[in-house]
């Protein structure tokens, strides 16, 4: 059927933008469903009514459906969806509804895709309905802060109802998207009259014809970076037609000496062919995901670039998503950032909480949700920051492939604070920088905690900490001002801890460790059970740590930090409870809806007329429940 064949991008994005932009003042997000952007969705978030605003504009036979919604981490099935179907009197309708596990949709008891709208021409459908962000209905996602993993599915019809439809059915389509639904709407932009642009993008790149490629491209800056200058702003430059292809892209600067020439290469980053030269090409300047708005510094602060000690070479390196293994992608994205040789009052800097880059903290294999966890222990802040305390302003969370879900608390005097970032719904394909909605003092003696959850049940063996894409990280890079010289705030189970325990495992379990094998050797010795997975977890939880306090320089504070208490939280923040009020239920979703229900505006898809279509203006949005 060619279900989401040709929707008409040609006309363009600003024209998908202003069907939604006029109401109201709220900002509208946008991203593409799919690698073509055959179909893509917008929205805005609501956050005194707690709702988010959803359109979504595809390529559908007049009788197909189509299937949007949520799931834990972009699988199909069990999820959650809002569907858009017609029924055999050409009634076009939305009703609320989840997939089970088998893939099969059945109605939800309370129907929570409200304020229908729809519109047709051609082949393209434009629809819209709002979403609380937490319905209180068991059967449906709650929209969280951090990552949501939007999916959709579309198939034939005619439907004679929607129960029982599936979305794994023969001929159905699928797909997946990641953002931040919940985005920062309070960022204000306060670019300096004399800012200018330096754009760091690919050239013309001839886009290898398999899944994953990761594009490494060294540029050299211009002369006037010899001067400091601060980055007040970047954003991603994406090459028209490809906002499927580009899925993330990070700008690092080469941190070589001064005197120093990289090597301009360009091509994959994992090549052989790639000079060990520009491997120094590795502190992030600047991290953009697909989805992700435009990163603006607080007026307070830039990101220092430039000066007479710079090294002026930096690498763009961008990951193209191609899943088809298409062989005619051209791209020439990057990103821009924004300069001033007019200085901020501060500069920013970038600290390192989490754990270590070692393999002294591991993951047995098997296990649905371990955890571990890196300390910035308050001994540490203590010598690493002034009196004034810093403003952490933005936050990248960053494991490797296992990592499912992380969180930094804050801790005073045993106290836990407001926590500084959370992502229940974690993915490493994923990782933006991302503007806190509320900025965090930090102060000397504070304790930032930081724990990554893990999903290693498709790995046969032990998942060990370190560089390789294969092993695993805990990190979360907060962007602060401003700058101290505390750099590195990580921790890792002590090695003495970690020795006994290794001696432990052979003199009272009969496993195959010993002092010969080294770390690793040691992990991998172990035949890891569950019960054996859960003493190495009350090791880290119980053990003293060894602490990286470093500064910039990469040296140590100095002091023994080989065994090191953890923070003991003696006062937890009391959960944030749920905006649910008891409600009646037994509601089900069919011909007798109210005038909330997905019947609410049920209408033939020829009753809208063209030029409502074209300009759109009845997605009347600022009225959320209307009716057409
Ligand atoms: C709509 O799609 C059908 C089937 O894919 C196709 O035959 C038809 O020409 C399309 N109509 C328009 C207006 O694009
Ligand atoms: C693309 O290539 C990968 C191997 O690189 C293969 O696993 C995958 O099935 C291919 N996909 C398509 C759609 O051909
Ligand atoms: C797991 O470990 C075994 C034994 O060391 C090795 O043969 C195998 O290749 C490993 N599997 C993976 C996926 O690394
Ligand atoms: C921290 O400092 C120690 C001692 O100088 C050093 O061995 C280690 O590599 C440093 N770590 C980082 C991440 O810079």
């Amino acid at each position: 059927m060619g279900l989401l064949g040709h929707l008409l991008w040609t006309l363009g994005t600003a024209w998908a933008l202003a069907v939604v932009a006029p109401a109201a003042d709220a900002q509208v997000f946008s991203v593409p469903l799919d690698a073509e952007a055959a179909s893509t969705l917008h929205w805005r978030v609501d956050y005194a009514r707690r709702a988010v605003q959803v359109e979504v504009h595809v390529g559908l036979d007049e009788r197909a459906w189509f299937a949007l919604g949520f799931s834990d981490y972009g699988e199909p099935a069990p999820a959650d969806y809002c569907v858009l179907w017609r029924d055999w009197r050409g009634l076009v309708r939305l009703q609320d509804a989840h997939a089970a596990a088998d893939g099969r949709l059945h109605l939800d008891a309370h129907q929570d895709c409200l304020g229908f709208r729809h519109t047709r021409a051609g082949n393209l459908t434009k629809f819209a309905f709002q979403r609380q962000f937490d319905t209180c209905d068991p059967d449906d996602y709650v929209i969280e802060e951090g990552t949501t993993h939007v999916v959709w599915a579309a198939g034939a019809g005619p439907l004679f109802r929607l129960d029982g439809v599936s979305v794994l059915g023969e001929g159905a389509r699928r797909g997946m998207q990641r953002a931040q639904l919940l985005k920062n709407t309070d960022v204000h932009d306060d670019v300096p009259p004399d800012a200018w642009h330096l754009d760091v993008r690919a050239d013309r790149v001839q886009v290898p014809a398999v899944d994953t490629t990761y594009w490494c491209h060294v540029v050299k800056v211009p002369q006037q970076l010899a001067r400091k200058h601060h980055v007040v702003r970047y954003e991603a430059l994406i090459q028209h037609g490809n906002e499927g292809l580009v899925h993330h892209m990070e700008v690092f600067h080469c941190e070589a000496p001064l005197g120093q020439a990289v090597p301009l290469y360009r091509g994959p980053c994992t090549a052989a062919a790639r000079p060990d030269a520009s491997q120094v090409c590795k502190r992030v300047l600047a991290a953009w995901a697909m989805g992700a708005t435009p990163f603006v510094y607080p007026k307070e602060a830039g990101l220092p670039i430039g000066g007479p000690q710079f090294n002026p070479y930096v690498m763009l390196e961008v990951h193209y998503n191609n899943p088809e293994n298409k062989s005619d992608w051209v791209d020439s994205s990057g990103i821009r950032l924004t300069l001033s040789a007019t200085l901020r009052p501060h500069d920013g800097g970038v600290m390192e909480l989490g754990l270590e880059y070692t393999d002294k903290m591991a993951v047995p294999p098997g296990q649905p949700h371990f955890q571990l966890t890196g300390h910035c222990i308050a001994e540490c802040t203590e010598v690493g920051i002034p009196g004034g305390g810093i403003t952490v302003f933005g936050s990248q969370l960053h494991t490797h492939l296992t990592g499912v879900r992380l969180v930094t608390r804050h801790v005073r005097a045993g106290r836990e604070l407001p926590e500084m970032n959370r992502d229940n719904h974690y993915s490493t394909h994923f990782q933006e920088i991302r503007r806190l909605k509320r900025p965090v003092q930090v102060l000397p003696g504070d304790a930032l905690v930081t724990t990554c959850t893990y999903d290693t049940r498709a790995r046969p063996n032990v998942t060990l900490g370190g560089f390789s894409i294969q092993d695993e990280m805990c990190v979360n890079y907060i962007h602060y001002y401003p700058k101290v010289d505390l750099e590195v705030c990580k921790s890792s189970v002590s090695d003495a801890s970690l020795q006994s325990y290794f001696r432990l495992l052979h003199e009272l379990d009969g496993q195959d460790t010993g002092p010969h094998l080294g770390v690793s050797g040691n992990y991998r010795a172990v035949r890891w059970t569950p019960v054996r997975a859960r003493v190495l977890s009350a090791l880290y939880d119980e053990a003293p740590l060894a602490m990286q306090c470093n500064r910039s320089s990469g040296a140590r504070f100095p002091g023994d930090w080989a065994a090191m208490a953890a923070t003991r939280v003696t006062a937890p923040l009391p959960a944030a409870p749920r905006p649910c009020p008891l409600r009646e239920h037994g509601r089900h979703g069919g011909e007798d809806e109210d005038e909330d229900g997905p019947a609410a505006a049920p209408q033939h898809a020829d009753a809208v007329r063209m030029e409502d279509w074209g300009q759109g203006d009845d997605m009347d949005w600022g009225q959320g429940h209307g009716r057409h």
